[in-house]
């Protein structure tokens, strides 16, 4: 196993992405190469989740999205969607001790309400007790979608118009972001989905207008720190433009592209 100096010794530390975002794929395809049952893939899967979130908090990177569980993934048959809920519960409460040692602060994405009540309060538990935290911020996005959550900031603002507390001209970019589930949160840099598909498939549509994309065909329980690097070092090779020419990009010394 290498470590981490050996493994990011071609990395440029000091532009680490601030955030970043992981579309996790390929649980139920890893499962089948080796004849296991899908539950048995998501386990794994949930190997790469502490061993990526340790390394995220080792490399100094502020915030970890985790596409954990969609909206759309409670069409998948009961038994999955119970296995899935089981072991997000269980995980969440075996791993908050260590979360905390890390100074690694959960936050939950989504409409958790939809969850079932055992695993909300799980979930909770781990939210509160590692609050006080102030390192890696491990963004959980569960019953989460993009189109969910437009729809929701778009209630909430004609609410607000029906009030009078709001007119329509002052509807903005920002009056819309800070109804957003990520409103504190500065947009992914980059976005990776392993597994092989290359979609976004409803993950933080508005928030990636600039992101980064990465897609790979490694299957999520083997996305090991050397993958996650690999990422990295494409992420390190691209230049970011929000629509500029590159010789401004040059000329602006980009901040977006590092931590600060
Ligand atoms: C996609 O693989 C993966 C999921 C729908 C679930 C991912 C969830 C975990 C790894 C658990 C996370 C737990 C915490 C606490 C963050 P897939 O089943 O679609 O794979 P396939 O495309 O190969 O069938």
């Amino acid at each position: 196993m290498n470590d981490i100096a050996t493994l990011t010794k071609d990395l440029d530390l000091a532009r680490i992405p601030a955030h970043v975002a992981i579309i996790m794929d390929g649980n139920g395809r890893w499962a089948r190469q080796r004849a296991m049952m899908r539950s048995e893939g998501h386990a794994e899967g949930v190997n790469s989740v502490n061993r990526i979130t340790r390394f995220s908090s080792d490399l100094g990177i502020k915030y970890l999205t985790l596409y954990a569980f969609s909206t759309e993934n409670w069409k998948r048959p009961q038994a999955e969607v119970d296995a899935l809920m089981h072991l997000i519960g269980w995980t969440i409460r075996k791993e908050t001790p260590d979360l905390v040692k890390n100074n690694v602060k959960i936050h939950l994405l989504g409409e958790i309400e939809r969850l079932p009540e055992s695993v909300r309060q799980d979930l909770e538990a781990g939210r509160e007790a590692t609050e006080h935290c102030t390192g890696l911020n491990l963004n959980i996005c569960l019953s989460y979608s993009s189109r969910w959550e437009l729809t929701n900031a778009a209630r909430k603002l004609a609410e607000k118009v029906k009030r009078g507390e709001l007119s329509p001209e002052d509807i903005t970019e920002e009056s819309i972001q800070a109804e957003l589930s990520t409103a504190d949160i500065p947009d992914p840099d980059l976005l990776i989905r392993t597994g092989g598909e290359e979609r976004i498939s409803n993950f933080l549509l508005w928030q990636c207008a600039y992101s980064e994309l990465y897609f790979t065909p490694v299957l999520w329980p083997d996305f090991d720190n050397e993958a996650f690097v690999e990422a990295l070092r494409s992420f390190q090779n691209r230049e970011r433009r929000f629509g500029m020419t590159s010789d401004q990009v040059k000329a602006n010394d980009n901040p977006h592209n590092t931590i600060d």
